[in-house]
């Protein structure tokens, strides 16, 4: 049977998990504050890029499963339970920001019916749960943390087919209902304690950050050794205590989670008293991982980028998906634009130039324009689709047959052949 869920906030977390919960038979009601949001998912447009959200949108408002609702007010009154999916950004001093959560918290509290358990699935700081339950002032309802684990473009599928479930509570049987949403899918169900599922988040997100970082590391010593980091991380991925994922070399990492989540995570640790200098390192090597990024594309740009032309294709901070958000190519467009280049960039998936994030960079909508007379392309996120362009013809349309492959998505043996000169992550 269906339970009735209401989830507050329709960013990619909400959405999403909004959208699969119907999918799994749920009763689902999303609420927003922003009308024009609201009124765009009543029409069935989606804001954000994500595979299969806009079908199990569809087809759950068709069958009456989900439907979309301005103010969170509007949402609770009948939920039996009630998901927290609003933003945590980075505060001033690195903190997670809980504003946003608070005043949710603190708005819907005396709408609830007793007995609702209401779900924190933001990320948010070790001992949020109970600023939740002072901000509800209810004592007959319940507050669980359950982190999600979902990474952009692939989010309905991580949701779908999770590894883990992880549930934080006090009250047994409350976590109990909440597993009882999660009955049809696979993946492990791990059920702790508040603080604990909370710190199994950013541990998470801190370890795979931890990977990426030492990963670039290695293909900086690979460059210097001459060696080649694609052979040395099969070699290593192939040692099953290691693993191949999150071992891809690459301009750095970035999104909305890493760097938010790595920073709380090191001001945590330290508001306990602890000096996490290993996770500080994590992100210091990835700051001057875009560094080395920049200066392999001066280098090729013959040493200085005053008056140069950078061509640069992806802006997004990864593939398969639109989201901008503290992407590693804007990063480093932005270190090429302070030392006076031109960059003249093409997104798949970015079309409107206008968003203040691209600010100074020329945003293009065909990849040989991007390339043409230009001094360098730049290759900063890994769409497959740029593995399909006539390199040929950007040879032709390029004023020096220049590439960095920040993401060693080229073949380099091709474009050697083809008179490029030729720098990768971690290779020669
Ligand atoms: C991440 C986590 O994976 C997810 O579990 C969490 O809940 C939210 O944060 P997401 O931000 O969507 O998901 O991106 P992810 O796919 O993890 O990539 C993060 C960054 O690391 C990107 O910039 C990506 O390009 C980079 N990355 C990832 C690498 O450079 N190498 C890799 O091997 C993997």
């Amino acid at each position: 049977m269906g339970q009735k869920i209401a989830v507050i906030g329709t960013g990619y977390v909400g959405l999403t998990t909004g959208a699969c919960l119907s999918h799994l038979g749920h009763d689902v009601v999303c609420a927003d504050v922003v009308p024009e949001k609201v009124d765009a998912l009543n029409r069935g447009e989606i804001p954000i890029l994500e595979a299969g959200l806009d079908e199990l949108v569809h087809t759950g408002v068709a069958e009456g499963r989900l439907s979309f609702v301005l103010g969170a007010e509007n949402a609770v009154g009948d939920a039996e339970f009630v998901f927290l999916c609003l933003p945590t950004p980075q505060g001033a001093d690195g903190a997670a920001d809980l504003s946003f959560i608070k005043r949710a918290a603190g708005h819907i509290g005396p709408l609830l019916e007793p007995g609702t358990v209401v779900i924190n699935k933001s990320t948010v700081p070790v001992g949020s749960a109970g600023e939740v339950a002072k901000k509800l002032r209810r004592d007959d309802v319940y507050v669980v943390s359950n982190p999600e684990f979902l990474r952009e473009g692939t989010a309905v599928n991580d949701f779908l087919h999770p590894d883990r479930i992880v549930i934080g509570s006090d009250d047994g049987a409350a976590a109990q209902r909440v597993a009882g949403l999660y009955v049809d899918l696979p993946g492990e169900v791990l059920i702790t304690d508040p603080a604990s599922a909370e710190t199994i988040k950013y541990a998470s997100n801190a370890f795979l950050a931890t990977k990426i970082s030492f990963v670039n590391a290695m293909a900086a010593v690979c460059e210097e050794v001459g060696a080649d980091v694609t052979d040395v991380v099969k070699g290593m991925g192939l040692d099953q205590r290691i693993g191949d994922r999150f071992l891809v070399p690459g301009p750095g990492w970035g999104g909305s989670c890493f760097p938010k989540d790595s920073h709380a995570l090191v001001r945590i640790a330290e508001n306990s008293g602890y000096q996490f200098g290993l996770l500080r390192q994590v992100i210091a090597v990835n700051e001057e991982q875009f560094g080395r990024v920049a200066n392999k594309i001066t280098r090729l740009a013959g040493g200085r980028l005053q008056g140069r032309t950078i061509a640069v294709w992806g802006l997004t901070f990864k593939a398969r998906t639109d989201d901008l958000r503290d992407s590693p190519s804007l990063n480093i467009i932005n270190r090429l634009l302070e030392v006076g280049a031109t960059v003249r960039a093409y997104d798949p998936a970015v079309v409107d130039g206008s968003d203040p994030r691209l600010e100074g960079i020329e945003v293009v909508t065909d990849p040989y324009e991007a390339v043409t007379k230009a001094d360098v392309l730049a290759v900063l996120t890994e769409w497959p689709e740029f593995t399909e362009l006539d390199m040929a013809k950007v040879g032709d349309l390029i004023g020096h047959k220049a590439v960095v492959d920040g993401r060693n998505l080229l073949d380099g043996a091709v474009l050697k052949e083809l008179g490029f000169a030729y720098d990768g992550i971690g290779r020669s």
